[in-house]
């Protein structure tokens, strides 16, 4: 085959020697626009894992570049003053010039035709090749020309940053945070060779705008850096090597993903390769190994498929489809922590401790987690450990989900909240044997809140007829066996969640009739009842129309409401959590979806805050000043012009400011449009941005399944408690399972349940031994 490879950076070079090295008879070129040693750049970084990789496909080159390479294991944060280190990490650091110095070599030697200072200006200038790598990096000329044919979707950040050197030498791969009177600067700096670091300097726009960088030309920049890292950079100077850009140094960066990696242009195949077909922002430093790591597979699959010119279209077809799966996964992992680095200057920085702030640093990506960490560097996560616990009432070394919490006069023993979770199974509004049993079993589980599910003010605010009600003396006393049997027989602290259903009441129950949010058939017994809203808006299109709420309606509402936190308080509830999520009444006034009113309860977020706020104000000063109420929120409605987390931190501050404790935060179900963006932990960025920016505790809630998961959020500080709901419905011991399977014993259990403990724990200690011992072999 005739190959020829546009652009001769990592994914081009790589390519073209290992495909060399498969079929010498190929006849390959690589055309390059610069001179052999004229490159722009410092070092990059790339794991030992893609080091493992080059091993297996070309030993040579991956032995010239073990020699060349700068290993190191640790992390180093330079924060308000404070270095703290941690290890484990396993980096390799290596010249861009030097890699790209071993890989042309090998090309050579391998018989690779290299073409130096050739500009090629679009694949057409070579029909007589087979097929054609454009691996022309970001500005790819072959991509731009066919957009249509590519679908390229580019994203361009709102960080600058510029890629500098300096002769400082550092032993760890270092983060140095600095302030400004304008904001906060970071560098990621690390040691490439016996000579050099890459210092690379990145700040949020207006920060960089506010200095008057836009103005200043390459030298201005870099005497402005090394004035703003004097102290680190103990006398050293900083360099840049990208004299001939024009205008300022600083770049943004451009997340580049496409949907078609590869066209036939009528004469050759064209195939996107390296930046030009996907960039992973440095934060995450994985441009290089994915630039190589796409080339081994296009060659394990001509390998695999034969590598003649007829088999071409099935390779390239199996070559993206393989690649594509990997390369989003880390294209996901370098978005996370991109954002990480955008948002740190705002909600970081300022807002935790360098401890809390270098975990919350370690774990940007989401990749790695609390006890990956502890794989890492077990001697510094158990020194966090301590620290974090050390701030409870109770010290010493343990995960941070066994810690207590305590929130006006009350301390629960650990960090564990099972969800409120509607069952349906009321009648007229009581709670009966089924609850006891259902509310019993989950307080005997290990949690240290059990939230009672969703329970009305008053028969019309229920969901379903099935769902309970606290607007009389009975259902008060139903509720007070519950709440006296969990306090004489565990030591769970249990809340009431209050909310009326407003829009998206009288429903079926899930299992009954057209199913769940489905008005419930003309002819059903039961029957129907009328609704209110904010606004005359169905929550679905064939459901019942509500009322719009009038004042009276409001006053009323507001008095069920405080009538029912004083029967919470009579039957003895712990914690009292208002609805104010997922399309229900006080929902239906916050979100603009399905709010239309043109009164002062609706239009401006304050206005739509209004009733919602009304209501808390009244409850909260019905409750017990001593006992906590949290506020329950939609953080993101999922829909265009709808709630967005931007709004739910001044939902968040409104709700504070009226002297709520905790926001609880969800989001969705106000509108049947929502597009969740769904995933493990999916809700914590609502949590994390609103305990930051608001400055209040929040509860993160949303498909938290493991202890891995609670540890990781709550070390982090992006929440200060998790909830967890349906991973309660399978098992309502939940969390001591999760104790005994992270290998954490200190835990109590009922006293009548205590032999199952060791068993428990023994089985899962033989798990782990198993899990340590196969990824031995
Ligand atoms: C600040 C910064 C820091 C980074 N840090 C890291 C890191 O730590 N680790 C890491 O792995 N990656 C890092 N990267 C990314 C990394 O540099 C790229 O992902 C990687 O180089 C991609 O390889 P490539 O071969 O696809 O493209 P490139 O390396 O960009 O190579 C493309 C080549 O094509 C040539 N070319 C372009 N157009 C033409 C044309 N028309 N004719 C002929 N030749 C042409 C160019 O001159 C260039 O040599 C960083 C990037 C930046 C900007
Ligand atoms: C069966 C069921 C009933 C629920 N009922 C309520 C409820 O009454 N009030 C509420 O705020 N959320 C309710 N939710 C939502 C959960 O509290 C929780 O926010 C959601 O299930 C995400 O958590 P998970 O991924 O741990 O299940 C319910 C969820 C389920 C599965």
């Amino acid at each position: 085959m005739k190959i020829v490879c546009i652009g001769g950076g990592p994914a081009g070079l790589y390519f073209a020697l290992l495909m060399k090295k498969l079929g010498p008879h190929h006849d390959i070129t690589v055309v390059e626009r610069n001179k052999p040693y004229d490159t722009f750049g410092w070092g990059v970084v790339f794991s030992d894992q893609t080091l493992d990789n080059m091993r297996q496909w070309d030993p040579e080159t991956a032995a010239e570049v073990q020699q060349a390479f700068n290993h190191w294991d640790d992390i180093e944060l330079h924060f308000k003053g404070r270095v703290i280190r941690s290890g484990g990490h396993g980096f390799v650091g290596i010249g861009r010039k030097k890699l790209l110095n071993i890989l042309q070599a090998r090309c050579e030697q391998l018989g690779v035709k290299l073409a130096f200072e050739q500009d090629a200006d679009s694949d057409l200038d070579y029909p007589e090749a087979d097929l054609i790598i454009a691996s022309d990096g970001i500005n790819s000329k072959v991509r731009s020309r066919l957009p249509e044919v590519f679908q390229p979707d580019i994203v361009t950040r709102p960080n600058r940053y510029i890629w500098l050197g300096t002769n400082r030498l550092y032993d760890a791969f270092t983060f140095l945070f600095e302030k400004t009177e304008h904001g906060w600067f970071q560098a990621h700096v690390y040691k490439f060779d016996e000579h050099t670091s890459t210092f690379i300097v990145e700040c949020p726009e207006h920060v960089w705008l506010a200095h008057g960088l836009d103005q200043a030309d390459p030298q201005q920049s870099i005497d402005f850096c090394e004035k703003l890292f004097a102290s680190n950079l103990q006398g050293e100077k900083l360099m840049t090597n990208a004299r001939h850009l024009r205008g300022s140094a600083w770049l943004n960066f451009q997340r580049v993903k496409c949907a078609n990696w590869s066209h036939f242009n009528g004469h050759s195949h064209v195939v996107l390769m390296g930046d030009a077909v996907h960039t992973a922002h440095f934060a995450i430093g994985s441009g290089t190994k994915l630039a190589l790591e796409d080339a081994i597979e296009l060659v394990r699959q001509f390998k695999r498929l034969g590598d003649t010119a007829d088999r071409i279209p099935e390779v390239l077809r199996q070559y993206q489809a393989v690649r594509e799966i990997d390369v989003i996964r880390l294209q996901n992992a370098a978005w996370n922590a991109m954002e990480w680095f955008e948002v740190c200057g705002e909600r970081y920085c300022d807002q935790l401790e360098p401890e809390q702030f270098m975990y919350s640093m370690l774990t940007r990506s989401q990749r790695i987690s609390h006890e990956n960490l502890r794989l890492r560097d077990k001697g510094w996560l158990e020194g966090y450990e301590a620290w974090f616990a050390g701030r409870t009432a109770s010290p010493g070394i343990k995960p941070p989900m066994f810690t207590p919490y305590t929130l006006r006069s009350v301390t629960l023993k650990n960090r564990v909240v099972v969800s409120p979770m509607a069952q349906y199974m009321a009648q007229d509004g009581r709670v009966g044997d089924y609850h006891l049993v259902h509310l019993g079993a989950r307080a005997m589980g290990g949690a240290g809140l059990v939230m009672v599910e969703m329970t009305a003010p008053s028969a019309d605010g229920r969901i379903t007829h099935g769902c309970p009600g606290l607007w009389n003396e009975q259902q008060t006393a139903d509720f007070k066996r519950i709440t006296d049997w969990v306090h004489t027989q565990s030591d769970a602290k249990i809340g009431l969640q209050i909310g009326h259903a407003g829009p998206k009441g009288s429903t079926c129950r899930p299992w009954q009739g057209a199913g769940m949010d489905q008005p419930m058939a003309a002819d059903d017994a039961e029957g129907n009842w009328p609704l209110l809203a904010a606004s005359a808006q169905p929550y679905l299109p064939q459901g019942i129309v509500p009322r719009a709420m009038t004042r009276e309606d409001m006053d009323r509402a507001t008095a069920d409401f405080v009538a029912t936190a004083n029967r919470a308080a009579q039957a003895g509830f712990d914690w009292l959590e208002l609805h104010c999520a997922h399309g229900y009444l006080l929902s239906s006034f916050i979100s603009p979806l399905t709010n239309q009113r043109s009164d002062d309860y609706g239009g401006s977020l304050a206005n739509r805050l209004r009733y919602p706020l009304e209501v808390f104000a009244a409850v909260r000063a019905a409750w017990p000043a001593d006992l906590p109420m949290s506020v329950r929120i939609s953080a993101h409605d999922w829909v265009e012009g709808g709630i967005t987390p931007a709004d739910a931190v001044e939902i968040a501050r409104a709700f504070k400011a009226a002297g709520a404790d905790m926001i609880d935060c969800s989001s969705g179900q106000v509108s049947a449009k929502q597009k969740p963006t769904y995933g493990r932990m999916y809700q914590t960025p609502f949590a994390d941005r609103i305990r930051q920016e608001a400055g209040i505790a929040t509860i993160a809630v949303g498909a938290i399944s493991e202890a891995d998961h609670v540890n990781s959020i709550l070390a982090a500080g992006r929440a200060d408690l998790c909830a967890v709901a349906r991973p309660h419905l399978a098992n309502p011991a939940w969390t001591l399972t999760e104790a005994a399977r992270i290998g954490y014993t200190d835990i109590a259990w009922p006293r009548p349940y205590v032999s199952g403990k060791p068993q428990l724990e023994a089985g899962f200690a033989r798990e782990r031994a198993l899990q340590t011992a196969t990824k031995g072999d």
